[in-house]
């Protein structure tokens, strides 16, 4: 169990986030700051590593972004082979870019609509702030893939805002909204997961789960669920 996860201190979010910064002095900057403020304020990095620790299959980041992820296992000193997918082509070849420039180790990345087809794989799956981004059927496509690629003794880490009454749930609605109006996100979100969907469907698929809240700091009602092979 996880307790209390924080973010990273300033220092090793800056070591983390240095990766972003554009390669010429009048780049554009906006990767590195949206991965500095996130890293300094998000306790999601940190929990998903702790989830991971110890295991080394392969892991298969489905809607990755830029692949900040990969960055943070590897400072973690986590070897596992990285894949990562998105449907959004520029943060794929923008994620690709970074990991060459900055010699990366084995990671790659794929441009790809996970509504459409998800990719082949057998290792451990991450789908971090993904869900709530795809319509019900895909939801629950995603899951029993994801759940069909873990090999034993892999995980599957996914953290989600949970759909429920709360306060925390209406503040999570209203700032993926903004993010979508604001042009950040390109998919606007569609039905947050609550608890006991992602508790039935996953132990449909045969695993075991555990939940946990991921708030840090934040006022968003996120949880990190790690499930595995019974
Ligand atoms: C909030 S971001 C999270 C990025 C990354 N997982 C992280 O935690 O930093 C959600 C990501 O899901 C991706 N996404 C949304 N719908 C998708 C789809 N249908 N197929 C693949 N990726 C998708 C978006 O492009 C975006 O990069």
């Amino acid at each position: 169990m996880i307790n209390d996860v924080q973010p990273f201190d300033r220092e090793t979010a800056a070591r983390i986030a240095r990766a972003f910064r554009p390669a010429r002095w009048h780049g554009n900057r906006y990767d590195y700051y949206y991965t500095l403020a996130k890293l300094r304020s998000d306790p999601l990095y940190p929990g998903v590593l702790a989830a991971l620790r110890g295991c080394d299959a392969p892991l298969m980041d489905l809607g990755c972004g830029l692949g900040l992820l990969a960055h943070t296992l590897r400072g973690d000193g986590q070897r596992q082979p990285y894949a990562g997918v998105d449907i959004d082509a520029g943060k794929i070849a923008r994620a690709a870019r970074i990991a060459e420039r900055t010699g990366l180790h084995d990671a790659r990345f794929t441009t790809a609509d996970l509504v459409q087809a998800l990719p082949d794989h057998h290792g451990s799956v991450a789908i971090l702030d993904v869900l709530h981004y795809l319509p019900d059927e895909a939801q629950h496509a995603m899951l029993d893939a994801a759940a069909a690629m873990l090999v034993p003794g892999a995980r599957l880490v996914i953290r989600s805002g949970l759909g429920d009454d709360s306060g925390r749930h209406r503040t999570t609605r209203a700032a993926d909204w903004f993010g979508h109006l604001a042009g950040w996100m390109q998919t606007n979100p569609r039905r947050y997961p609550s608890r006991a969907f992602l508790e039935q469907r996953l132990h449909a698929a045969g695993l075991e789960s555990s939940f946990q809240p991921l708030y840090g700091k934040t006022p968003f009602n996120n949880w990190l669920i790690v499930a595995t092979r019974t």
